[in-house]
């Protein structure tokens, strides 16, 4: 059967990086072993600039009827003088939410070449390898009332509500449970349960889903202390499972132990199994347009759109396999060039990855 893929490139080093990892897809298309169609569209800046909105009808329209979605980034200083339902960045919360796109899966994988370039000594991070699933549309990012408010006595407040029902705890818990299934069949979920009370009911849930997973081994740990436990000791982690607000500060901090953003992919995924792929990096303005982003991130999306939406784990292992070999022979872009290795821009990292196929 062939799958409907819609092709995002946005704005920036989106489209160089898109580029190439349309490139890695295709190999799979040209031997035979992948039936797909792909479209482009326009989101962020791109969508403002084609049609004056960041999240175009047009693109909310092929969005709705595709199978994956594969996406660069988006933002740029061009747009940030926009009102704000203008800018780039509206355009991905709004497919996001539009979309259903709750479950946020964020590995955090060490490729032992890269071990020189983490924050942490090599021994700490040696063959890490964390999936971290965050809620993506509930909590504190979403809940009401909200806002800035003046008091009687003059004085400003800002004022945001956490809040999450029992349902969207149990659906990302069990997104989290059937991951650790297939991993290390160890989860962590991370809370705030002495203090929030949103927490305490997540804390609850999680342990009762839990008694459907026996097999797997439950652990919970405060937000405050799983953060210093992701810095001291991160081979600990197999799963982690949190809320949105939390799973986006501890998501960032644990990829920084891999080395470069340029290598981290993402999927966010709907309760039917349709995804969005995205690297976790923005549109890198500082280096758009000079050819030397690093593509990896966006071709390791691919491997997760391969197994997460297109049900190819094979055709996913593949792509992985051929980013160790790539690495292995040193060939690196700028952002994890160390000394000693070969230098090579997005379209060179590209075709190696191509001919490593
Ligand atoms: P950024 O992730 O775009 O860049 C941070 C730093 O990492 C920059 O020095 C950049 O050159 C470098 N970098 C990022 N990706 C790289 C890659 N593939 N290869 C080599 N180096 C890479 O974050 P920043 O600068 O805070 O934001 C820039 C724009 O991107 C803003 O408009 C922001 O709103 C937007 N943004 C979009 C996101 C998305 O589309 N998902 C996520 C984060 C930011
Ligand atoms: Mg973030």
């Amino acid at each position: 059967m062939t799958k409907k893929i819609l092709v995002l490139p946005g704005d920036g080093i989106g489209p160089e990086i898109v580029t190439e990892a349309m490139k890695v897809l295709n190999v799979f298309v040209d031997e035979g072993s992948l039936n797909i169609e792909a479209e482009y569209a326009h989101i962020g800046g791109a969508g403002y600039d084609a049609e004056g909105k960041p999240y175009p009808k047009s693109t909310q329209t092929l969005a709705k009827a595709a199978d994956a979605i594969l996406l660069g980034a988006v933002g740029g200083p061009k747009y940030d003088t926009l009102d704000r339902p203008l800018r780039p960045e509206r355009g991905l919360l709004a497919i996001r939410a539009d979309l259903g796109l709750y479950a946020n899966l964020r590995p955090a994988i060490l490729y032992e070449e890269l071990a020189s370039a983490s924050s942490l000594k090599p021994e700490l991070v040696a063959n890490l390898d964390i999936m971290i699933v965050r809620e993506l549309t509930g909590d504190i990012y979403f809940g009401q009332p909200r806002g800035i408010e003046t008091l009687p006595n003059g004085e400003r407040r800002g004022f945001n509500t956490m809040v999450y029902t029992e349902s969207e705890i149990e659906r990302i818990g069990r997104t989290a449970f059937d991951t650790a299934m297939k991993r290390g069949k160890k989860l962590c979920s991370v809370d705030k349960a002495n203090v929030l009370e949103t927490t305490e009911l997540w804390r609850e849930v999680m342990i009762r889903i839990g008694k459907d997973y026996p097999e797997v081994e439950l652990s919970h740990l405060y937000v405050d202390n799983a953060a210093m436990q992701l810095v001291r000791a991160p081979k600990q982690f197999d799963v982690m499972v949190t809320g949105n607000i939390f799973g986006d500060i501890l998501s960032d901090a644990a990829a920084m132990l891999t080395g470069s953003i340029g290598m981290l992919p993402s999927a966010s995924l709907n309760k039917s199994g349709v995804g969005m792929y995205e690297p976790i990096h923005g549109s890198a303005p500082d280096i758009a347009g000079k050819g030397i982003a690093n593509p990896l991130a966006t071709i390791l999306s691919v491997a997760m759109m391969l197994r997460y939406s297109l049900n190819q784990p094979e055709l996913a292992t593949r792509i992985e396999a051929a980013v160790k070999q790539v690495l292995a022979q040193g060939k690196r872009t700028g952002d994890i060039y160390t000394e000693g290795c070969e230098k090579v821009d997005t379209i060179a990292m590209g075709a190696a990855i191509v001919a490593a196929l």
